[in-house]
């Protein structure tokens, strides 16, 4: 059979059998212990009191810019601070929010959003006279965003800071997990990420109310007094009269016991597979410096410990990157670009063509782009991948 190193990896271990197995047993489907407990200890592990699961990295931005949108009396056409180069989840759900993207360059060596840049918008911003109310930084690949600044920032000017941390579980800045740092932070726990749940994401924050707000609105924006079927064991006639009353217009964004017990088996081994990710990492870094005239490899701050969701490359202007890809496919290594955004034709319609105004993001579009960096992969194919860049440039 011909190789084939995917992007992503996905592998059940005995534990997360064994608790879907106990779900099973149960009848117990919807929101229940599965899903709480998951909740705590993913909350935990990030620094945060609240956790609350629902079906998907990007339900769980849209329901914090939601809940920020009521609890903060944000207004329509608030401007928003996002990276201009991310995942389309970033702008998908602030546009829904009837909100409006304002893009930050990034950084030319970590690629997530460039702390002095986003003083310089949020200056373009003020003097046109728009109001601002968020930041949204994301630690891209598994990289944590410089948060320092970016908070202190923020601080200043009243803006909310939300993590989007869909990358990046376990990754620490400064020796804190990422989502310890705004006011709430998302994760994703997609197929080809981290941890997976095969679908589903969970929103952290320090703060109760917004936690039960978020939760409310995954629940269709339902009275939190009623959120989980155990609410009909407390049948005061408070509980009876409430259970069908909806505060909000909210989603339905729930995620199921066998998806929380997937995952509560899965991240009993988090330090495991990132150590596991850590060493083909290195392996990489250490094997494709050869190609230092023509490849870029990624660095990391020192005061940054990086999750390797994937492992970018950005390959010199000279060279071609569509060919290299293509090249790279043709031996059965997976690649993707590495997060585009302005020059998606979903992006162009909605906001116009901003490229220009973004250099460092639009020559990390066009040349950059990503391979798999997991627990699946072994010395050997980081070999493999060596050789198959050999080809191409020797
Ligand atoms: C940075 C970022 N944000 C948000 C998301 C959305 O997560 P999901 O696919 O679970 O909706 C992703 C997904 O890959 C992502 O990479």
């Amino acid at each position: 059979m011909k190789r084939r190193i995917g992007v992503g990896y996905v592998s059940m271990g005995e534990e997360e059998k064994r608790l879907v197995n106990r779900v099973l047993s149960t009848n117990r489907l919807s929101y229940g212990p599965m899903c709480q407990k998951f909740e705590e200890n993913w909350a935990r592990l990030h620094g945060r009191t609240h956790g609350v699961t629902c079906n998907s990295g990007t339900s769980a931005l849209e329901v914090i810019l939601h809940a920020f949108r009521i609890e903060r009396r944000w207004r329509d056409g608030d401007v928003v601070f996002i990276p201009a180069l991310t995942f389309i989840a970033n702008i998908s759900t602030v546009l829904r929010q009837n909100l409006v993207p304002h893009f930050v360059d990034i950084d030319p060596s970590t690629y997530t959003m460039d702390p002095q840049k986003l003083d310089g918008e949020i200056s373009r911003v003020k003097k046109e006279g728009r109001n601002a109310v968020a930041v949204i930084p994301v630690h891209l690949a598994g990289l944590p965003a410089d948060m320092e600044p970016i908070t202190q920032r923020a601080r200043k000017e009243k803006l909310a800071v939300i993590e989007d941390s869909c990358e990046a579980v376990g990754a620490l800045y400064r020796g804190r997990p990422v989502g310890s740092f705004g006011d709430a932070a998302s994760f994703s726990t997609y197929s080809a990420h981290i941890i997976t749940t095969g679908m589903g994401g969970i929103i952290t924050t320090k703060k109760k109310t917004t936690a039960v707000l978020c939760r409310s609105l995954i629940n269709h924006g339902r009275d939190p007094v009623y959120i989980d079927i155990d609410d009909d064991t407390r049948s005061s006639p408070d509980i009876v009269d409430r259970r069908f009353r909806f505060r909000h217009l909210g989603y339905s964004y729930r995620l199921t016991e066998l998806e929380a017990a997937i995952g509560l088996g899965q991240l009993k081994r988090l330090q495991q597979v990132l150590t596991q990710r850590r060493r083909i990492a290195n392996l990489f870094t250490k094997n494709l410096h050869v190609f230092k005239h023509n490849l870029k490899l990624p660095t990391v701050p020192e005061d940054r410990t990086h999750s390797w969701m994937i492992y970018p490359i950005v390959a010199n202007n000279d060279i071609n990157r569509d060919n290299l890809i293509h090249h790279l496919e043709r031996h059965g290594i997976e690649t993707r670009p590495l997060m585009p955004l302005l020059n998606q034709p979903a992006v162009i319609e909605a906001v116009g063509n901003q490229e220009d105004q973004y250099p460092v993001a639009k020559r990390i579009a066009r040349q950059g782009f990503y391979i798999g960096c997991h627990q699946g992969m072994t010395k050997t194919d980081v070999e493999y991948i060596k050789n198959v860049l050999k080809k191409f440039f020797l």
